[in-house]
């Protein structure tokens, strides 16, 4: 019985939530690796509607959630996010909940960084969701991150408090924002100490007996591979790697631990934030995609931008990420199109490409080059088998399957549960 690591393969938002569900109802464990509260999953369980950003999908069913290493904890967030939920009728306890004791804290200076940060850039912003990811990201390499562990230890944070706010302040200071005092952050994070220590453990320690009785972990990334820090469409990324790769590490387990590799990419591409968007439309197909999806920011509300199915860019995550069977969503919002178009390489400065380079520039000039296929007339809606689907549907995802050298694994037809379509059980493998 193997684990599974569910990534994105796209910029984000591919409809992971839906997807992570199902297999969560499946597993014992459901762990986060990376990201923090910039992800946002929206689980809709028995008419309920569950917006999560930090904590794992799994607590809707019932199963324990793990928040490993790799993850920036916003301790704040975590506190409003587990008061929301339990509002709404779900327990979460520190037998639901453990998060690791080497997670790095997201503190106030955080978000204040990044937004005057962001605000400085301009118009070369990178559209961060403004939540302290990065500078969070940017302490724990420079090892002066106050991490979970240390809210049991009021030395420890002295210290570490006087070298964050000298960086900080003095960042701040010459951005013309607001800086903080010691005094009160320190005050802030006491309070904070007893809300969040019963939550804590070696997480490591428990990815090894969870292990050992052969227990069922799902691996949920947030973000996506193309916003990966090093493989992404940097600058234009996150601040983490996304890739199913860092879950071990993100975690604390060895990479063998891991397991089957699931995808997931939507039938046509969307991206949050600024960056390069090949095959990005901006007519009125664009707009109905954006509507006829609802594509809207689960965190930060903001128009998604909308555009055809990028084979180039996903078969490159495949590659990058190691994906071994691919999820396809939302495909019946293509319905009725009269024809689709799938980008399957790049043109730059006159030079063919079949995936995306690294440079900056290079990614900025690069011109998509479009198949053109024949859309359907009837309705992918809520089909649940193969037999359900138009048959230029069907060809539609096989040609797909072809480009991104990935095998389809399920393909979604709705934001309900059970219309999909499976064609082989991640699960088993
Ligand atoms: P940050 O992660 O807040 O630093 O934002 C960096 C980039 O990643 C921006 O373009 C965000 O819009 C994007 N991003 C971060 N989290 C998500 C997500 O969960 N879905 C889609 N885009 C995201």
């Amino acid at each position: 019985m193997a684990n599974v690591a569910v990534i994105g393969a796209q910029w984000g938002d591919e409809g992971k939530g839906k997807v992570v569900d199902w297999l969560a109802s499946r597993a014992d464990v459901v762990v986060r690796f990376q990201g923090g509260h910039n992800a946002g999953h929206t689980l809709v369980v028995g008419g309920e509607t569950y917006k999560l950003s930090l904590l794992p999908s799994g607590l809707v069913r019932g199963k324990l959630g793990l928040i490993g290493n790799g993850v920036v904890v916003d301790p704040e967030a975590l506190l409003a996010e587990i008061a929301r939920v339990q509002a709404q009728g779900l327990k979460v306890s520190p037998e639901t909940l453990r998060v690791s004791e080497s997670a790095t804290l997201i503190l106030p200076f955080h978000p204040a960084l990044d937004k005057a940060r962001e605000a400085a850039r301009g118009d070369g912003k990178i559209g961060t969701t403004g939540r302290g990811i990065g500078p969070a990201y940017e302490d724990r390499v420079a090892r002066r991150a106050i991490r979970v562990a240390d809210l049991a230890e009021p030395e420890t944070m002295s210290h570490k408090l006087e070298e964050l706010l000298r960086h900080y302040n003095t960042l701040l200071r010459e951005l013309g924002a607001d800086t903080f005092a010691k005094d009160a952050m320190m005050a802030h994070l006491l309070a904070l100490a007893p809300k969040i220590l019963p939550f804590a453990e070696p997480i490591w320690e428990r990815m090894d007996t969870l292990r050992k009785e052969g227990k069922r972990i799902l691996f949920e990334g947030a973000q996506a591979v193309m916003l990966d820090v090093d493989h992404g469409t940097y600058p234009f990324v996150t601040s983490s790697n996304t890739v199913a790769a860092n879950a071990a590490a993100g975690s604390g387990t060895g990479p063998w631990a891991v397991g089957f590799v699931l995808g997931i990419a939507k039938a046509y591409t969307t991206r949050v934030g600024s960056g390069p968007f090949p095959s990005e439309l901006h007519d009125d197909i664009g707009k109905l995609l954006g509507e006829r999806g609802h594509e809207f920011g689960t965190v930060t509300g903001r128009p998604r931008r909308c555009g055809w199915f990028d084979a180039a860019m996903v078969r490159q995550a495949v590659k990058i990420g190691g994906i071994q069977g691919l999820v396809l969503t939302k495909i019946d919002v293509l319905d009725g199109l009269k024809e689709l178009k799938i980008c399957t390489g790049y043109r730059i400065n006159g030079e063919a490409f079949r995936h995306l380079p690294a440079g900056m520039a290079a990614q900025a000039a690069a011109v998509p080059e479009y198949e053109t296929v024949e859309g359907w007339e009837g309705s992918c809606r809520g089909a649940r088998s193969w037999a359900d689907l138009p048959a230029q549907a069907v060809k539609y995802v096989r040609r797909i399957e072809e480009l991104v050298e990935a095998p389809i694994t399920l393909v979604s037809t709705s934001p309900e549960r059970d219309d999909t379509i499976m064609v082989r059980d991640p699960f088993e493998g």
